[in-house]
C-alpha cells in the first residue's frame, strides 16, 4: 500500500482507507489485510470523492480536520472520511429520515461521525454542532446546489478551509448541455469564492464535476 494523500492508500490502481472498525464493511466493499493492517476498498463508482481522487484531485483533507458533509445519505463516503479523520469529526447532514438510518447505524460504530437530520438549505438548523469547519463537502442532487453550497461555506468554512462541491449537471437541467451548466455553476461560485481545482468524474460518473474552492 502506498499512502497517496493523508489516510488514502493505493495498491494496484485501487483506492483504500485504513478500516477504523476492523472486520466491518459498510457497503459491501472488499477488506484487505497488509502488514497487520486492515484496509477497506474505496469504490470510486460509489463515491464522488473517491472518483475525484482517482481522477487525480488532491482533495487536501487532513487527518485533524473537522468536516461538514452535506448530503451524507447512508454514509458510504462518510465512512471513508471517518477512516481518514483519526483526529477530526464529520457532521453529516441528510434530510431524508429513511436514508439517514444507515448513517445513524454507522455513527453508533464510529465515534467521529455525527448524523444530523436537517436541510442544507437552512444552515441555521445545525448551528448547535460546530460553529466552524476546516472542510465542507457537498453532494446534493438539487437544482439550487451551488446556492446551497455558497450559503454553507459563508456561514461555516474557516478562513483557510477547503470546500469541495460535487456538481451533478442533470439535477440542474436535463435539457441544456452539461458543459453549459458547469460554466454557469463556475461563474456563480467564482463570484464569491476562489476555484482552485476541478475534475470531471467521467468515466465513474457521467455529467459530474467536482470543484475545489477556498474563500
Ligand atoms: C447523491 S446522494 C449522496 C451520496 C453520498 N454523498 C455518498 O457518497 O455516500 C445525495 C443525498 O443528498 C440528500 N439531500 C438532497 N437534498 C438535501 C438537502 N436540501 N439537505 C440535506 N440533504 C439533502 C438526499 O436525500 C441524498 O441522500
Amino acid at each position: 500500500m502506498e499512502e497517496i494523500q493523508p489516510g488514502i492508500y493505493a495498491s494496484r490502481n485501487k483506492l483504500f482507507t485504513e478500516n477504523l472498525e476492523p472486520g466491518e464493511t459498510v457497503y459491501g466493499e472488499a477488506l484487505v489485510q497488509e502488514g497487520g493492517v486492515e484496509y477497506r476498498r474505496w469504490v470510486e463508482n460509489r463515491s464522488k470523492v473517491g472518483a475525484a481522487v482517482k481522477k487525480g484531485m488532491d482533495i487536501e483533507l487532513n487527518r485533524g480536520d473537522n468536516v461538514l458533509y452535506l448530503g451524507a445519505a447512508s454514509g458510504t463516503t462518510v465512512s471513508h472520511f471517518s477512516d481518514i479523520l483519526t483526529d477530526g469529526v464529520i457532521v453529516g447532514v441528510e434530510y431524508s429520515d429513511s436514508v439517514i438510518r444507515g448513517l445513524v447505524e454507522l455513527a453508533e460504530m464510529r465515534d467521529n461521525v455525527a448524523p444530523v437530520l436537517g436541510n442544507a438549505r437552512n444552515p441555521e438548523e445545525y448551528e448547535e454542532y460546530l460553529g466552524e469547519y476546516d472542510y465542507i463537502f457537498q453532494d446534493i442532487s438539487q437544482r439550487d446546489q451551488p446556492e446551497i453550497f455558497l450559503k454553507n461555506v459563508h456561514r461555516y468554512l474557516k478562513e483557510d478551509g477547503i470546500g469541495l462541491l460535487a456538481v451533478k449537471a442533470r439535477s440542474i437541467s436535463d435539457s441544456r448541455s452539461a458543459e453549459e451548466i458547469f460554466e454557469e455553476v463556475r461563474e456563480k461560485v467564482s463570484e464569491e469564492l476562489n476555484i482552485v481545482d476541478e475534475v470531471d468524474l467521467a468515466p465513474f460518473e457521467k455529467d459530474h464535476i467536482v470543484l475545489k474552492v477556498r474563500l
